[in-house]
């Protein structure tokens, strides 16, 4: 091999480096030390999908037809499926021609919105801490992300005045997320019109990324930014079965809203994808239209993982809020630690993975990520070693 070939992109050297790969390592040594684990470091939902929907893919896969390329933008079904969803869960209208292009899930649309509407050198507001996705999506393409932090103090809600300080002449889109990987953070349709009026403002597009939006507590409900009069003119807005439905595995996300920016985002995908498995486009449909107890059951699974645990942290003595939405506990970490010495600590002492807030971006140092994704077994595994703590 020659001494001059290239093996990596400059792209990819710009990457940041993976700050979660000293917790894996970390983690495979406790592992191969025989320490027993429970890996509450990673969002993937644990529980099975509706069945209506794996039967109606069993059936799919069995029929002619089902086997060949489909097109990009998904079949008429599936497109309409998620606009009738989308109009009996927040009232607003969308033309499934138009407004609504199924993605192979939501971090691949998230990934190729940046080849769709931004040109190298684009500035791109992303949420500190936040979806690891939007800053690699960013520098993978040439844009450059502008970090702007969700604070504790201001409920991990953006600052509009810090936003608007941040913008420039070259700002092309920003990123919002609710409820919000990692900062559980909800918000109200209040924002959404602050959002709204200041991308017209400055002449930008929204990205709002509204994966959770159906894991949400104490009987509140998480609005859409389509609800706002005029969205559609600046934003679109990400939806995932993966978390709604607990079908992180069949990849089937949604981008709904302004017709050109969804237009822009399929003509990428037209050029690098060819379509989610038809079997699985039929079997989606089932979930969009029959799940609706399905998903309010899941939710209140989640929520009584998050009443339960978030007891055993206070039991033994941390001090935190209760998450209003998604699995996840973002919790502060006690004085003198930082994210990834505490997150070694959880792991050495009481055999819990949890993820280091840094690796969320510089605003997440501070806290850890718990994910509430392990069974009932796991689950009290790990509350009755967090309550010893407090023996200890
Ligand atoms: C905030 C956020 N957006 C998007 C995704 C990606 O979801 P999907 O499985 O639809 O690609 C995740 C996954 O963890 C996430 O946390």
């Amino acid at each position: 091999m020659s001494v001059n070939m290239k093996l990596s992109s400059e792209r990819i050297r710009k990457l940041p480096p993976y700050l979660f790969a000293e917790i894996d390592r970390v983690k495979a040594d406790a592992i191969a030390r025989g320490k027993d684990i429970v890996d509450m470091g990673v969002g993937d939902p644990d529980l099975r999908p509706p069945d209506a929907v794996i039967e109606k893919l069993r059936q799919s896969t069995g029929k002619d037809g089902m086997h060949n390329y489909a097109s990009y933008n998904g079949t008429p079904g599936l497109r309409t499926a998620f606009a009738r969803w989308f109009k009996r869960r927040f009232n607003v209208e969308l033309d499934p021609d138009k407004e609504v292009l199924p993605l192979l899930g939501t971090k691949e649309g998230i990934g190729h919105i940046y080849l769709g509407v931004t040109d190298p050198g684009d500035e791109i507001l992303i949420p500190d801490p936040g979806y690891p996705v939007y800053m690699s999506g960013a520098i993978l393409s040439g844009a450059i992300p502008v970090r702007y932090p969700l604070r504790q103090q201001n409920s991990f809600l953006p600052d509009m005045d810090e936003l608007k300080s941040l913008c420039s002449p070259k700002t092309r889109m920003i990123w919002i997320n609710y409820p919000s990987n990692p900062t559980t953070a909800v918000t109200t349709l209040d924002l959404f019109k602050e959002i709204v009026e200041f991308a017209e403002h400055m002449g930008i597009l929204v990205c709002h990324d509204a994966a959770y939006s159906e894991i949400v507590f104490d009987g509140r409900r998480s609005p859409s930014i389509l609800q706002v009069d005029g969205a559609k003119d600046v934003a679109i807005e990400f939806h995932s079965l993966s978390k709604t439905y607990c079908m992180p595995g069949w990849r089937v996300g949604f981008a709904v809203g302004n017709p050109s920016i969804l237009s822009s985002l399929g003509r990428v995908k037209t050029n690098l994808d060819s379509g989610i498995f038809l079997p699985v486009q039929e079997a989606s449909i089932t979930a969009l239209e029959e799940c609706d107890a399905y998903v309010e059951e899941n939710r209140k699974v989640f929520e009584n993982r998050r009443n339960r645990f978030v007891g055993a942290l206070k039991d033994a003595g941390f001090k935190l809020d209760s998450p209003p939405a998604t699995f996840y506990v973002w919790m502060p970490v006690p004085d003198g630690f930082g994210s990834m010495d505490y997150t070694k600590y959880l792991l050495e002492k009481l055999g819990i993975v949890c993820t280091p807030g840094i690796g969320f971006g510089p605003a997440g140092e501070g806290f850890v990520r718990i994910s509430l994704t392990v069974g009932d077994n796991l689950l009290e595994k790990a509350m009755d070693r967090i309550r010893g703590l407090r023996e200890v």
